[in-house]
């Protein structure tokens, strides 16, 4: 039997780049999908998988991030002065157990290796889970629940994975598939951002983890990799050979939120789910279709 995942890890350090710029003074994982900051639907996907311990590896300028998940006493005086019951519900949603939220800083932004390296002391020597934000999930069990009952089972690494046309390979970290049923595919390597004719497979790894302790073993060695930053994936790789890695291809819809176009359809996707706002959305996707179809 595998041990539990109790603890998770957020590295929410990176610059986001791509999203200059609304990023400046604003985490990317701050960016709301709807209504709701993305770092905010990756902590509640943890706690329905069951995690108890929330660690973010945060950087310069990410007060925004620790200000949201604190109580904001004067907001909710008035709320409750006002009586806006519902309102004050939704501020709950923001709150952790006291002591479940543990943040640490990640010095420099040398990639998501190195962010993930930073919680090595508050994980400590059991299995974590690692949640990228910036990957939304839109599924009916979340993401990380399905990958947390895989690991149960399998024990070993567990990662989400999708397949990807294959001229996007360099977008990810790809498996080199030994076996596979079409939901689980065991590993035997991995390649990080490999060109589409290097890519041992299109499976590729998505933003959800769950990692045996030897990973972050290994990060504490590994040195700068593919685009000079320090990669989870040449961590994971070099624990292959003690370590089983599965890639799950998970059910539910993934949306790239990192980038400009995959941020936008999960906009329009997480408001099309959803019963207050369906028939809206619906409204004016017909509508801005309409008109540029007749702009030709
Ligand atoms: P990205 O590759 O999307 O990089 O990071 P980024 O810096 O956030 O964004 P761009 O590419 O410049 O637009 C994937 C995840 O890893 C985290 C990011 O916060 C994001 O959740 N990350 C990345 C870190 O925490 N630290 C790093 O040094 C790099």
């Amino acid at each position: 039997m595998a041990l539990p995942v109790r603890k998770a890890v957020f590295p929410v350090g990176g610059l986001g780049t791509r999203f200059l710029p609304a990023t400046k003074a604003v985490p990317k994982e701050m960016l709301p999908v709807v209504d709701k900051p993305l770092i905010q639907y990756a902590v509640e996907e943890a706690r329905a998988a069951g995690i108890e311990e929330f660690i973010f590896v945060t950087g310069h300028g990410k007060t925004a991030l620790e200000d949201h998940f604190d109580r904001h006493w004067e907001l909710e005086t008035t709320l409750n002065q006002r009586g806006k019951r519902h309102e004050l519900g939704l501020l709950e949603a923001t709150q952790q157990p006291a002591g479940a939220v543990v943040y640490t800083r990640q010095p420099e932004p040398l990639g998501l290796g190195h962010a993930v390296r930073c919680a090595a002391k508050l994980v400590g020597a059991e299995p974590f889970a690692v949640l990228l934000a910036d990957d939304l999930v839109l599924a009916e069990t979340p993401c990380l629940k399905q990958m947390v009952e895989v690991h149960a089972e399998t024990g070993g690494n567990v990662v989400a994975v999708m397949d990807v046309p294959r001229e996007h390979t360099a977008r990810y970290g790809v498996l080199d598939v030994v076996s596979d049923d079409g939901r689980l595919a065991k590993a035997q390597g991995l390649v990080e951002k490999p060109k589409p004719e290097d890519a041992p497979s299109t499976l590729s790894i998505i933003g959800r983890y769950v990692l045996q302790p030897e990973v972050m073993t290994e990060l504490a060695q590994v040195r700068e990799g593919a685009g000079g930053e320090i990669q989870l994936t040449d961590a994971l790789a070099a624990t292959l050979d003690r370590v089983d890695f599965y890639g799950l291809r998970f059910e539910g819809v993934r949306f790239d939120c990192g980038d400009k176009a995959g941020y936008l359809e999960a906009n329009i996707a997480f408001a099309l789910a959803r019963d207050d706002l369906r028939d809206k959305a619906k409204e004016i996707l017909a509508r801005y279709g309409a008109a540029a179809d007749a702009a030709g």
